[in-house]
């Protein structure tokens, strides 16, 4: 066995969907371990787009096995469109795409949530209103719905009773909403997979976790509270799988060749000039889930080595250097001053 993770070391969008599908030809087993759909990108083969949000990209490749980690978030209707239309390209999902039970499920009531409570903040994170960060508030409060939890009826009831207690919701309709996650996930029941042993058990196979955002979103390290909910950084790699940190053989981490951001935050580089511009559109850099333009700045040393030095870096991966390849300047930040 040997094991690669792939992690963005930014503030997400840097290009590792490129990264790991290249890295992805050798793996048997693609695995995502936090976040949910809030991530987002495209891969283009020859015309042909695939989009992807939860599904590991590895599902291009016929033979790869990709699977969702307990650390993730899903979605399962906006899950089961994605899939939905990657078949629709051509893309089988059977006997290789996998789901351990543990992982939480994000609920009506959790995009609701999040739309509610950023617009009542005073200083609003950006967020992409996936209803992440209320889910994994759940999972934390212990009153989340886990995978696994939808295919006992009678548990689930208990389970969703207590989440709407919990969020004091009376007029709730427990009847229909169960009936909708059962709908949802009957189809994926063949999917759920015990992932910690079926990953302890993998002795043969070659091992690609696929990190989404990146460090500087890190619910703990990344620039609180401008930040996602999940461990992006490579200890949320055991967390959200369940496979002992010291089994991961390399830990490869994507810059790119300059800095950006969506949603709010500090942002030491960023220009708001016309080079930022330049690099906006030259990068085509907008938002891939909510189209929203990402704010671009110079290449940031100090925080690039802080995220090296959080994920223990075995190697770098800098992408989109071409990008920067029209300005006659380039400028690097070396240190901060107050
Ligand atoms: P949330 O994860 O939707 O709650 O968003 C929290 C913050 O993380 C916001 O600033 C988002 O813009 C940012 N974010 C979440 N997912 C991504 C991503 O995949 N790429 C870049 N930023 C992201």
């Amino acid at each position: 066995m040997s094991s690669t993770a792939v992690l963005g070391c930014m503030w997400g969008d840097e290009a590792k969907a490129k990264i790991v599908d290249v890295l992805a030809e050798k793996a048997d087993l693609v695995v995502r371990f936090q976040g949910g759909n809030n991530a987002g990108h495209t891969i283009k083969l020859g015309d042909e787009k695939f989009v992807f949000h939860l599904v590991p990209s590895g599902i291009l490749y016929p033979e790869k096995e990709c699977i969702l980690g307990s650390g993730v978030v899903i979605d399962i209707i906006a899950m089961n469109a994605e899939i939905e239309k990657l078949k629709n390209q051509g893309i089988s999902f059977k006997d290789r795409f996998f789901i351990d039970p543990r992982a939480q499920i994000v609920l009506p009531i959790h995009k609701e949530l999040d739309a509610n409570k950023e617009a009542l903040r005073k200083n609003k994170i950006g967020t992409t209103n996936r209803g992440i960060g209320p889910c994994y508030s759940d999972a934390v409060a212990r009153v989340g719905i886990r995978f696994g939890d939808i295919f006992n009826t009678n548990y689930l009831r208990l389970r969703l009773e207590n989440n709407f207690q919990y969020h004091n919701v009376k007029d709730y309709d427990v009847e229909s909403l169960i009936a909708e996650l059962q709908k949802a996930a009957e189809p994926l029941r063949s999917c759920l997979k015990q992932v910690p042993y079926y990953l302890a058990n993998s002795a043969n196979k070659e091992i690609l976790f696929e990190g989404a955002q990146g460090s500087l979103l890190d619910v703990y390290f990344g620039s609180y509270p401008f930040v996602t909910s999940s461990n992006t950084i490579s200890g949320g790699i055991s967390v959200g799988t369940g496979f002992p940190h010291n089994k991961i053989d390399k830990v490869v981490g994507v810059y790119k060749s300059y800095f950006t951001r969506v949603g709010s935050g500090p942002f030491p580089t960023e220009l708001h000039d016309e080079v930022g511009k330049q690099i906006r559109i030259q990068g085509n850099e907008f938002g891939s889930t909510t189209g929203r333009p990402r704010r671009c700045g110079w290449f940031d040393i100090v925080a690039a080595k802080f995220t090296a030095m959080l994920n223990g870096l075995d190697e770098i991966a800098l992408t989109l250097v071409d990008v920067l390849g029209n300005l006659p300047e380039l400028k690097i930040c070396t240190s901060y001053s107050i």
